[in-house]
């Protein structure tokens, strides 16, 4: 298998930490059939791949065989923003996708042990017939066969159809919802599209939570949140 090394991962934070931990710890609850998750989120910027990033970490850190496929294909930065680098031409998900390379050429090992990604290597226009073909079926029930959790960093969900179509293929998804800045409006309509799927919403994520103000952000928080665990995390 092909190599990967993320260089700029860093240590969380406590707080952040330890709500990362939660998050992955809830997941853990929802029953051994729940594999492969979605993460998003209403609008951009809310979180998703950072979210995805550290629950793929910590995952993998306690010993479960993770597989993080980066599903943003017009507009990934987790390659850059992490120091995701390997030897040699790099195909990714993209590249599967469209039939020019098989399965095994984008799945890599990484120097996270445990921990394995499908990278986003080349951003594309217009994915969403790529999503919705045999081929994201195939690499979605292969990667389900061999991994204890599969993980997909999502486009948000208000832009593009991208993330409605990767739901169908999930086990469940958590939505990321940017503390203080993400309407309760957006986060009612994203929970409506979700439940258009008929994949379960797991929770919630509140992120970016300002800490001097949790009280009130942990009500705002709990109002949202009406599916399976308390997402229970907020970075
Ligand atoms: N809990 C957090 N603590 C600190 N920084 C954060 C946190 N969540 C997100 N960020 C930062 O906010 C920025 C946006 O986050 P991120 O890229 O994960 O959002 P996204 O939802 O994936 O965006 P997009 O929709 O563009 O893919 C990044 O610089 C990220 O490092
Ligand atoms: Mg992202």
């Amino acid at each position: 298998m092909r190599q990967l090394t993320v260089h700029q991962l860093h240590p969380l934070p406590f707080d952040a930490a330890e709500s990362i931990n939660q998050l992955r710890v809830n997941l853990g609850f929802c029953g051994t059939d729940i594999k492969s998750i979605m993460l998003t989120s209403s609008t951009p910027d809310e979180g998703k791949s950072f979210v995805s990033m550290n629950l793929w970490h910590q995952m993998a850190g306690v010993g479960a065989r993770t597989i993080l496929v980066d599903c943003d294909l017009r507009n990934s930065e987790m390659r850059t923003r992490y120091g995701i680098g390997g030897q040699g031409k790099l195909y990714g998900i993209a590249h599967y996708l469209a039939g020019q390379v098989e399965l095994e050429d984008v799945i890599y090992e990484t120097n996270v042990a445990g921990g394995y990604l499908v990278p986003v290597t080349t951003n594309i226009a217009n994915p969403s017939i790529l999503l919705e073909g045999e081929r994201f079926a195939a690499l979605m029930k292969y990667c389900r066969g061999q991994f204890d959790y599969v993980l997909l960093d999502t486009p948000p969900l208000m832009n593009v159809a991208d993330g409605m179509n990767i739901a169908t293929h999930c086990d469940g998804s958590v939505l990321v919802v940017r503390s203080g800045v993400t309407s309760r409006r957006l986060v009612e309509n994203s929970i409506h599209m979700l439940q258009k799927t008929s994949t379960p919403l797991l929770g919630t994520v509140l992120n970016r939570v300002d800490t001097s103000r949790r009280a009130s952000q942990y009500y705002y928080k709990r109002n949202y949140t009406k599916y399976g665990y308390d997402g229970g995390s907020n970075p």
